[in-house]
């Protein structure tokens, strides 16, 4: 099964790719967290990437795509995978069509996930993380076992660089310009699934679950 999940900043892509990716036995490919890695190890790729991630702009086709190309082959994506936060525009997409297309492999289904961006923006603003191993949590919807600290490693939890005001306003910013016209493009190819993503984390898993198992 391949999978991709569309949707703006902060509206829980991450948190049902983890869900999607215990309930189907599949892997997830977050270029978000691909890049991340990529930053905190310094590479060559984290190196260039760092400039458009903390102003929250996107990183550029050519080096998403090269990732993209590479993971997927990985031995652990054969049973198929979700595509979490890529593509996020249409070159991108293109691009997706044209890797695919030579593995012979074909999307599933395209979950848009869309919520009140007041929603999202509580959601964004209490976000916290672990640098560690990448957990993420949520100061009001998730919170960890004991207050600031990592459930599964016990390090202090940090706000994402990216989830500061001024950021996540040029985050949606850049979504509506680049990353919106990607619905119609998968509406087209009638692929579009939308999830209404205002409720809580359970009852959003249990709506994607009942679709991808239609
Ligand atoms: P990326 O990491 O992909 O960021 P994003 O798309 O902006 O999405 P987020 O990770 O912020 O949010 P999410 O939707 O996963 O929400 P989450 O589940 O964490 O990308 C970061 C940057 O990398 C980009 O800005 C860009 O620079 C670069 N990049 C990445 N991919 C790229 C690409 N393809 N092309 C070019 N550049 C790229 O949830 C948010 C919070 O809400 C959490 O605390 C969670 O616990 C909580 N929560 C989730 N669901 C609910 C709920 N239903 N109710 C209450 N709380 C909830």
């Amino acid at each position: 099964m391949i999978v991709l999940l569309l949707g703006p900043p902060g509206v829980g892509k991450g948190t049902q790719s983890d869900n999607i990716t215990h309930e189907f036995n599949i892997n997830k490919i977050s270029t978000g967290d691909i890049l991340r890695d990529a930053v905190k190890n310094e590479t060559e790729v984290g190196l260039e990437a760092k400039q458009y991630m903390v102003s929250g702009e996107l990183v550029p086709d050519s080096i998403i795509l090269k990732i993209i190309d590479v993971r997927m082959k990985d031995p652990d994506c054969s049973n198929g995978f979700i595509l979490d936060g890529f593509p996020r525009t249409i070159p991108q997409a293109e691009g997706l069509d044209s890797i695919l297309e030579k593995a012979e492999l074909k999307i599933d289904k395209v979950l848009c996930l869309k919520a009140d961006e007041e929603n999202i923006i509580n959601r964004m603003t209490s976000r916290r993380v672990c640098k560690t191993c990448g957990k993420v949590y949520n100061t009001i919807s998730l919170p960890p076992a004991k207050d600031g600290i990592c459930d599964n490693d016990d390090t202090k939890l940090i706000q994402r660089t990216d989830d500061k005001e001024e950021t996540i306003r040029n985050r949606f910013d850049v979504y509506r310009k680049q990353t919106e016209p990607l619905i119609n493009y998968y509406k087209n190819k009638n692929l579009l699934f939308e999830v209404d993503s205002n409720g809580s984390i359970d009852e959003i898993k249990n709506n994607i679950f009942n679709l991808l198992r239609g």
